[in-house]
C-alpha cells in the first residue's frame, strides 16, 4: 500500500514538472504580438511609446527595439544631457521615428498620507506633477507604456534594514512602486483612448523578499501586484481587451547596472533582454519571466522552495552574503605593495 502511496506521489510530481515544462516552452515559442499596438490615429497620427529609465541598460535597448518596431519612443529619465546622447543615436540609426524627452526624477514621489496632514506653514516639497506629464504627452498617439525604472538602492547598496538611510528606503520605493504607479494612473486614459494599447511593467526574478534587498524585492512585487489588480480592474469593466498589461521578471543582466560581466547562458545583455520582454507580448500570462534561460532559474528556484525552508533560507542567506562580499571587495582601496 505504502508502496502504492509512493509511487503516485511519484507519478503525480513528474506529470506537474512535466506540464509545468510544457507550458514554459509555449511560452517562449508563442510570437509576439506587439505589431498589435501599431496603429495610426487619425487625429493623432503614428503610434508612440513611452520607456522610463531610458537613459541606460535594459530601458535604453527597449527605445532601439521600439523603434526598430515602427514605434516613435519617448524617452524618460532625470539627465537630459544622457537622453539627447540616445535620442541623437537613436535619430542616426531611425530617422523616420520623432522621439521626444520627458525628465522626472522617479525616487521623489510624495506619498501624501505618509506626509500626514498639510500645515500652512509647512512649504510643499518638490514632488512630481503627473498631472503636467499627463498634458504633456496628451497630442501623441500613445499605445505604449514599458515601466522598466528601477532597481536597488545605491550608495550604500546591500544593507540590512536597520543600516539603509530612512532616505534611501523611501526614495527606493518612490522610484520601482509609486513611480510605475502613478504613471500608470495618470496616462491609463490615454492609453484606453488609444487601445489596443500595452502597458509592460518591470520587475525582478528575486521580488519574493531576499535579504539586503528589502526595499527593491519589496516594491517590486508591490508593483506586481498592482500588475494583476489593473488586469483585473480593466476586465472588470469590460476592457480587458483593449488595454494588455504585462508584467515581466528579469533575471541578471549585463550591460545594465554598470555590470561588465561577460554574457553567458544565463546572464543576457540589455539588448537581448529587452528583445525578450517584447516577445512575451500577447503570450497569455500576465506575470511571466522574460526571458527563457531565467525562466530556467526560476524554476530551479521553485524546486528549491520545496525543500524545507530552512533549506532555502540558508541558500538566499549565502547567495547575498557572497554578493556583499563581492561587493565589499570591489570597494576596497586597492593593497599597497
Ligand atoms: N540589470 C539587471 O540585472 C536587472 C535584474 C532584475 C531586474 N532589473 C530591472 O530592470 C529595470 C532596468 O534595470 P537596468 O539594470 O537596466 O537599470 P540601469 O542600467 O541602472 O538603468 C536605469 C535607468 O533608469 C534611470 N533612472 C534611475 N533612477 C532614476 C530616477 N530616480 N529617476 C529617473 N530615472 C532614473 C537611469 O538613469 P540615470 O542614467 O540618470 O541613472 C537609467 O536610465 C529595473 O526596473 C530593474 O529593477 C534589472
Amino acid at each position: 500500500m505504502a508502496d502504492k502511496v509512493l509511487s503516485l506521489v511519484g507519478l503525480s510530481t513528474i506529470l506537474f514538472f512535466c506540464v509545468k515544462l510544457f507550458k514554459l516552452i509555449v511560452i517562449y515559442l508563442r510570437p509576439s504580438r506587439l505589431d498589435r499596438f501599431h496603429h495610426v490615429s487619425h487625429e493623432e497620427g503614428p503610434p508612440w511609446a513611452l520607456v522610463t529609465g531610458a537613459s541606460d541598460g535594459i530601458g535604453r535597448a527597449f527605445t532601439y527595439e521600439l523603434a526598430a518596431n515602427g514605434f516613435n519612443v519617448v524617452l524618460h529619465g532625470r539627465h537630459h544631457w544622457k537622453l539627447s546622447q540616445v535620442r541623437d543615436d537613436l535619430l542616426d540609426k531611425y530617422p523616420q521615428r520623432t522621439f521626444r524627452i520627458l525628465i522626472a526624477d522617479a525616487s521623489t514621489v510624495a506619498c501624501t498620507p505618509c506626509l500626514g496632514p498639510r500645515r500652512e506653514d509647512k512649504e510643499e516639497s518638490a514632488s512630481l506633477d503627473f498631472a503636467t506629464i499627463q498634458r504633456e504627452l496628451d497630442d501623441i498617439n500613445l499605445t505604449i507604456l514599458v515601466n522598466n525604472v528601477g532597481g536597488g538602492p545605491v550608495n550604500p547598496v546591500c544593507l540590512p534594514v536597520w543600516e539603509s538611510p530612512e532616505s534611501k528606503i523611501t526614495g527606493n520605493i518612490s522610484l520601482n512602486a509609486l513611480f510605475p504607479l502613478h504613471l500608470t494612473r495618470a496616462l491609463l486614459p490615454s492609453l484606453i483612448r488609444h487601445s489596443p494599447s500595452l502597458v509592460i511593467n518591470i520587475s525582478t526574478m528575486v521580488d519574493q523578499g531576499f535579504p539586503l534587498l528589502a526595499s527593491y524585492t519589496a516594491s517590486k512585487q508591490f508593483l506586481m501586484a498592482t500588475t494583476r489588480a489593473l488586469r483585473l480592474e480593466l476586465q472588470m469593466e469590460g476592457m480587458g481587451d483593449d488595454v494588455e498589461i504585462l508584467g515581466i521578471k528579469v533575471g541578471r543582466v549585463t550591460g545594465a547596472r554598470g555590470c561588465t560581466e561577460p554574457v553567458s547562458l544565463f546572464v543576457p545583455n540589455a539588448e537581448t533582454m529587452a528583445k525578450a520582454a517584447l516577445a512575451r507580448v500577447g503570450n497569455g500570462n500576465h506575470i511571466v519571466v522574460g526571458y527563457w534561460a531565467h525562466a530556467l532559474q526560476q524554476l530551479g528556484g521553485e524546486l528549491l522552495g520545496l525543500l524545507p525552508t530552512w533549506f532555502s533560507d540558508r541558500v538566499y542567506i549565502d547567495i547575498m552574503r557572497q554578493e556583499r562580499a563581492a561587493l565589499d571587495g570591489d570597494t576596497k582601496p586597492a593593497k599597497q605593495s
